[in-house]
């Protein structure tokens, strides 16, 4: 089977209802990202970071995935399918894809505010409870954190996806502005070979590194629905 690698972004969710973050009436439009996606802001006001991730939980049990998430996961009749995603909802999970690496880590998890990737203390949410409070402890001590890298932390998964991306037959990129590093650079481990396809609906601008993009200009239920077409056809 083939390896078919996809990096996604928010756009990829858009369409379920969930927002961007760049562009006008993206969340970082409305909640300045140094207050709620920094390891300064979680210092300076845990409570208001913590009640962020809150609301972007309660969200996630009001959206659900799109088309365009059900497409990717039905790939994996012909293809073997790793999804990268910058996204921390659940939404690639719910349509069913089986390989996900969250780069930016997940909503429904928390950690430990001394040791954030420290396994033990990564706890998966259940619905009822994914309203996190002040004084919820993790068993080391510390207060239970958001599970996400933010900006200017390590991103801990970058290795995984860059193995994963460096065998890729067909690379995918889907619904990010490609502005945010290392996710944006993972085109530069894709071999010269393999053929490089781009949905969004905007202009995306990409350092190629000399690859020719396939570049389809839809949203992503509609352009997976191209691609799918594109890559089935016998
Ligand atoms: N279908 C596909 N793409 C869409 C759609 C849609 N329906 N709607 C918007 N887009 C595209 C936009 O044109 C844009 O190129 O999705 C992209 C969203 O870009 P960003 O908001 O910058 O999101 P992303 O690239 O995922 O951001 C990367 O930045 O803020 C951090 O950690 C956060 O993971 C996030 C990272």
């Amino acid at each position: 089977m083939k390896k078919l690698v996809v990096l996604s972004g928010a756009g990829m969710s858009a369409e379920s209802g969930v927002s961007t973050f760049r562009g006008a009436g993206g969340l970082w439009d409305k909640y300045p990202v140094e207050q709620v996606a920094t390891p300064e802001g979680y210092a300076a006001d845990p409570g208001l970071v913590i009640n962020f991730y809150n609301e972007r939980r309660r969200q996630l049990l009001k959206v659900e995935p799109n088309r365009g998430h059900e497409l990717i996961a039905e790939l994996e009749k012909e293809f073997d399918v790793t999804v990268v995603t910058q996204n921390i909802d659940n939404l690639h999970e719910r349509a069913g894809s089986s390989k996900i690496i969250h780069l930016h880590g997940e909503l429904t998890k928390v950690c430990s505010s001394f040791s954030p990737y420290d396994p033990r203390y990564i706890r998966e949410l259940d619905p009822e409870e994914y309203e996190i409070k002040l004084g919820n402890l993790a068993p080391d001590g510390s207060q239970y954190r958001p599970y996400i890298v933010w900006f200017g932390e390590a991103v801990p998964k970058i290795e995984e996806a860059i193995r994963s991306v460096e065998q890729a037959d067909i690379f995918l990129i889907i619904g990010t502005s490609m502005n945010v590093y290392p996710a944006a650079g993972l085109l530069n481990y894709v071999s010269s070979r393999t053929p490089v396809y781009l949905i969004d609906p905007n202009e995306v601008s990409v350092n190629s590194n000399g690859h020719k993009i396939h570049v389809i200009r839809k949203v992503a239920s509609e352009g997976m629905e191209e691609l799918t077409t594109l890559l089935t056809a016998k």
